[in-house]
């Protein structure tokens, strides 16, 4: 290593202080060491956008196979582990599904799911300012708003009964911490999959017995090389949906209200104009996304500035690194949807657009590009409008200390207070 170059201490990466801000570290790498073997992992980082871009489109260097590690090992094996064809077929039964005049279809569902809870959430306050005679509001952005309106429409889009809610909003968190924790947390969520498998199984024969227009019955009927998936394939699909669906989006819509209140001029700008909340999301998606990264198994020695990442071994691309890279964002750690460096277009899988401006990684690049990127930004947007609508002058708690989250596994939320005069 060149004497020149600050080193990093590995236990960084292990400790409270990362998990809190990474953003330091991140910065550190992309400066100094650009690839970076974690020695106690093994886990090589790479940080710099235009690295992290090459990284996701280069499928001959770079397998998803870890996915199966991880989310494989809660699920059972979904498309996000495979590679080439075998990906591609899986992958072709739902793509169409979130995108185009299917998506058209659903953002009347987006928006009946959210005027319901905003309906739910109106009706206790009005109870409350007759019971207290309260002058100000409160609500959990999280617990009434953004971890109920996704799965409530990914439970329509597989259509599962709303009436059950409270059973898959216990499931899909602990799904998604047995992915990213340790042997109990794995456990639990373990445990959470296999119940919700246990509640799919009728259902499955049900409707492959008489399909109907929804998610699981085309699951069910779904043919791959001529042939049905299946039960073990199609629940998986199934779990990947559910926690797809709800988690990741449902930290979107908690750090796009996040950004806004903390930066007052914005939300102003935001609620004189509404159309904004587009560019808000995309910066968002940017600044802070709820995925920080996804690992790749490197398939062949990968030679990278002074170093050869060896075959076989843990890649981890980092999406936090790449979208605050200063090399491509000026100022990259303020919020700001007014900035002229970022794509602020239709998602791309590439990275940079033909106009030279650079998209924000936070729903992948290439081959394993999110699939429901079209809803999750529809739910966000339509979901903030119409909360924005029925609150005024919303503002932290006092006495609370709000921050953005990542997919990580400590209880989260962000209580807000408004006027209800
Ligand atoms: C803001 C919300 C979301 C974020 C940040 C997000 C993020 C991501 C990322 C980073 C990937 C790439 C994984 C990889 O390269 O290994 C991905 C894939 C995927 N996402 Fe999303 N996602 C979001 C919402 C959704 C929604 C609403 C759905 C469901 C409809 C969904 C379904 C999927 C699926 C099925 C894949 C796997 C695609 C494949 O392997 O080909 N996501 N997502």
């Amino acid at each position: 290593m060149a004497a020149n170059r600050p080193e990093i201490d590995p236990e960084i990466f292990t400790s409270a202080e990362y998990a809190a801000n990474p953003y330091p570290t991140l910065k550190l790498l992309r400066d100094h060491h650009p690839v970076y073997e974690i020695p106690q992992t093994g886990i090589w980082m790479i940080s710099r956008y235009d690295d992290v871009v090459n990284a996701f489109k280069d499928t001959e260097n770079f397998s998803a196979s870890p996915n199966g590690l991880s989310i494989g090992a809660v699920f059972g094996p979904t498309l996000m582990e495979y590679d080439g064809n075998e990906h591609t077929k899986l992958r072709n039964i739902v793509a169409p599904e979130f995108v185009g005049l299917k998506l058209k279809a659903l953002l009347p569902v987006v928006a009946q799911n959210a005027m319901a809870l905003i309906e739910k959430f109106t009706a206790t306050h009005a109870r409350r300012i007759a019971e207290t005679a309260a002058e100000t509001g409160e609500i959990d952005i999280v617990d009434d708003f953004a971890t109920r309106l996704p799965l409530n429409v990914i439970l329509d889009v597989l259509d599962l009964p709303q009436e059950a809610h409270e059973m898959f909003h216990e499931w899909y968190p602990s799904m998604m911490n047995g992915i990213n924790g340790g042997p109990e947390l794995r456990a639990r969520g373990v445990k959470a999959n296999a119940e919700y498998h246990a509640y799919l199984d009728p259902l499955i024969d049900a409707r492959a017995a008489e399909p109907g227009d929804d998610l699981l019955s085309r699951l069910s009927v779904a043919q791959v090389d001529g042939q049905r998936m299946t039960k073990e394939e199609i629940k998986s699909f199934a779990s990947l949906i559910l926690v797809a669906g709800a988690e990741t989006t449902d930290k979107a819509i908690a750090n796009l209200w996040y950004h806004l209140l903390s930066n007052p001029e914005q939300w102003e700008a935001v609620r004189q104009n509404p159309e904004l909340l587009d560019r808000a999301f995309t910066e968002m998606m940017r600044i802070h996304p709820p995925a920080a990264g996804q690992m790749r198994r490197a398939i062949n020695d990968v030679p990278m500035y002074d170093q050869v990442i060896p075959a076989g071994a843990l890649v981890s691309l980092s999406i936090y690194g790449g979208n605050r890279d200063e090399r491509v964002f000026g100022d990259p750690d303020r919020f700001d949807l007014f900035r002229e460096d970022l794509y602020f277009g239709k998602e791309l899988r590439s990275g940079y657009h033909q106009d030279g401006k650079a998209s924000h990684l936070g729903f992948g690049l290439g081959k394993h590009f999110c699939v429901g990127y079209q809803l999750a930004r529809a739910e966000t947007i339509i979901g903030t409008k119409m909360l924005m609508e029925v609150m005024k002058n919303p503002r932290f708690k006092p006495g609370t200390h709000p921050t953005p989250i990542a997919i990580r596994i400590e209880p989260w939320n962000l209580p807000l207070e408004f006027d209800l005069h």
